[in-house]
């Protein structure tokens, strides 16, 4: 595990937007899978000024979404589906082809999770970020290590948190690619900001693997990068 330690949210996006650059730079037909929240916003600004000033080129790449509420229809807002184009698809030259994000709108959830199962394959890097209940993507916590993508119950903490950004209709479900994906993936870069993410980030470096806090399954990943802000790494010695 390579811990990567910033001063501040900035310099955390610009680190985490150089390696993605960099990575793809080394090879143009990376396979990428990229995370919602918050925190990768700001890399994924820093990623698309890279891709205006010619440093970085999208036109080969194939990426993949971890997660999606359900049911969600991607025209809401608040969908990830919404997310991603709004953030980055729609700011850079990645062909639409290569664009694989689960449905929130399939009638038959678990045939979607099984046939997005499928695709999830030989992935080279993984950016995921982290919930506040050590969650990564929508593994909650009991999540088990054997895990693949599925319908997911939210937790409550994960509800009372992501759902500030409903205004009705909140969904109580997601469909998330399961641990033992995430696992599989070559190269795993977490990125956490703030202090509301120092408790998980303590768990993750300094306590054993457990499946009440998922983001601890990472530990024994042979590729792994944590890129953490001062405030999210407060807890630690
Ligand atoms: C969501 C997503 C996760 C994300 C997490 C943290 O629930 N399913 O993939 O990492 O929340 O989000 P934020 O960066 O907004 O704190």
């Amino acid at each position: 595990m390579l811990i990567i330690t910033t001063k501040n949210y900035r310099e955390l996006s610009k680190r985490a937007s150089e390696i993605i650059a960099d990575e793809i730079n080394a090879n143009p037909k990376l396979r990428i899978c990229f995370s919602s929240g918050k925190t990768p916003v700001g890399m994924y600004n820093m990623l698309v000024k890279g891709y205006k000033n010619k440093k970085v080129n999208f036109s080969k790449l194939t990426c993949f979404g971890l997660d999606e509420y359900y049911p969600m229809s991607k025209k809401n807002p608040s969908s990830f589906y919404s997310y991603f184009f709004n953030n980055l698809f729609n700011r850079i030259n990645v062909p639409l082809k290569n664009i694989h994000l689960l449905n929130g709108e399939a009638e038959n959830p678990v045939l979607e999770c099984r046939n997005y199962s499928k695709k999830f394959k030989k992935i080279d890097v993984c950016v995921l970020g982290i919930g506040v209940n050590g969650h990564i993507a929508f593994n909650e916590p009991g999540s088990l290590v054997n895990s693949h993508t599925r319908v997911i119950k939210l937790s409550p903490e994960t509800i009372s948190r992501n759902f500030k950004s409903f205004k009705k209709d909140n969904p109580f479900y997601s469909l998330s690619v399961g641990i033992s994906e995430i696992l599989s993936c070559k190269k795993i870069i977490l990125l956490a900001s703030g202090k509301d993410k120092a408790d998980a980030v303590k768990k993750l470096i300094d306590e054993k693997v457990s499946k009440d806090c998922p983001v601890t399954y990472l530990k024994n990943h042979r590729n792994l990068i944590v890129i953490i802000d001062k405030d999210a790494g407060k807890k630690l010695k």
